[in-house]
């Protein structure tokens, strides 16, 4: 099973995690000064972060971060700073700022519901709901999915994207909360819709899927941010790779673990040597290609989350995967310096252009607010047995 590369590898262990929980909490806490009433951009610009408002889609993980270092330290500054921002986020969805996409669940789970769920705030209660309620408002019931981006009328905007499974725990959250099954019941059918379709024969994914409007007949796949269609976008596979496990932690569909094992054996047998990827799988080691950081993070947060739900060796050979990997993030790839960045992890690619893509150019090679997001979710989930935000 996997890449011949691991069985070398060393895990992370518990004082190397700890070491590193602390180093984060304290750039964090060193950061609230500048990021309290306003938010880290998505990515950092040689190797510094500026302030933005509360818009976009990433603002949510500064939030998560700050309580995930929280929930580490206990210091109270942090949590003063955390429950300052969800007023913003009620503020941004009550006076619908810059919500008509679908990422309400990146938004809206490790900034709000983790408020509820670590301190019953209830005007973060509040503010996901209304947000989980944005966001089945861009349900599609002709194709059965969530539509990502654009107007819910154009063709050229019919499409589901491999990410959206990310948002869908705020939907099963949602429905657990208001005893309502609307949520869970929309976010089951575009899980089912997303996993016949952005799944390849290779077990590698489409980064978006297209359908027919008229007739919701699934059409064609298409990259956005990978490198060209047809090839393996590292985080699309990544959030494939979280996106099923989450998808099999609120169903419980047998046949979402073996998606999930061909997702992420796919990516596995794709790493080069140092276990964190390229930004698209098909470039191979030496190929003078930017990393994604924030995949390998990624990926370790759904291994480690499945592994919970497999029988014990398949459950060991994820977890111990998982560690590799975060052995590598963290010695090769984390901030040790402030002066040389304020994030937590260097090397993630957001958007790079490609002459096959259709996406912009930006973050290349920078840090990005989801990397270090995902990078102290997975160093949290190798602390402690962790309570999810998703
Ligand atoms: N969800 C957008 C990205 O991963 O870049």
């Amino acid at each position: 099973m996997g890449n011949e590369c691991l069985v070398e590898k060393e895990c992370i262990t518990r004082e190397e995690v700890k070491e590193a929980l602390e180093f984060a909490s304290e750039q964090i806490i060193r950061n609230l000064g500048e990021f309290t009433d306003q938010f880290q951009n998505a990515f950092s610009e040689n190797g510094f972060y500026k302030p933005i408002d509360n818009v976009g889609w990433t603002t949510g993980f500064w939030t998560g971060e700050i309580w995930l270092a929280y929930e580490f330290c206990g210091d109270k500054r942090l949590l003063k700073a955390a429950n300052s921002q969800v007023g913003s986020f009620y503020n941004r969805i009550v006076n619908k700022v810059d919500v008509d996409h679908h990422d309400m669940g990146f938004l809206y789970t490790p900034s709000c519901v983790a408020a509820y769920k670590l301190t019953g705030n209830l005007e973060a209660r509040e503010a996901a709901i209304l947000a989980a309620d944005q966001l089945i408002g861009r349900y599609q019931p002709k194709g059965k999915f969530i539509q990502a981006w654009g107007s819910m009328e154009d063709v050229k905007d019919y499409r589901l994207i491999i990410d959206c499974l990310l948002n869908l725990p705020l939907l099963y959250w949602a429905s657990k909360e208001t005893g309502n099954d609307k949520y869970q019941e929309i976010a089951d059918k575009h899980i089912h819709t997303a996993l016949s379709n952005v799944i390849r024969e290779d077990d590698s994914t489409w980064h978006t899927f297209f359908f027919n409007k008229e007739t919701g007949m699934p059409n064609h796949g298409a990259t956005c941010q990978g490198y060209r269609d047809g090839s393996a976008w590292a985080r699309g596979q990544a959030w494939g790779i979280y996106g099923t496990a989450l998808a099999y932690r609120y169903t419980k569909r047998k046949e979402y673990i073996d998606i999930f094992k061909r997702v992420t054996n796919y990516f596995i047998g794709h790493l080069p040597e140092d276990l964190v990827p390229y930004w698209d799988l098909e470039f191979l080691r030496g190929d003078a290609e930017p990393r994604d950081s924030s995949s390998a993070s990624i990926a370790a947060c759904g291994m480690l989350e499945m592994a919970k739900y497999m029988e014990k060796e398949e459950a060991d050979y994820y977890k111990q995967t998982a560690k590799k990997i975060m052995k590598s993030v963290t010695d090769h790839y984390s901030v040790n310096d402030y002066k040389i960045s304020n994030g937590l992890v260097l090397h993630s690619t957001y958007s790079k252009h490609s002459p096959y893509n259709t996406c912009g150019h930006y973050g290349v090679d920078e840090c990005n607010s989801w990397g270090d997001y995902f990078y102290m979710e997975a160093l949290t989930r190798l602390y402690k047995d962790w309570n999810l935000y998703w």
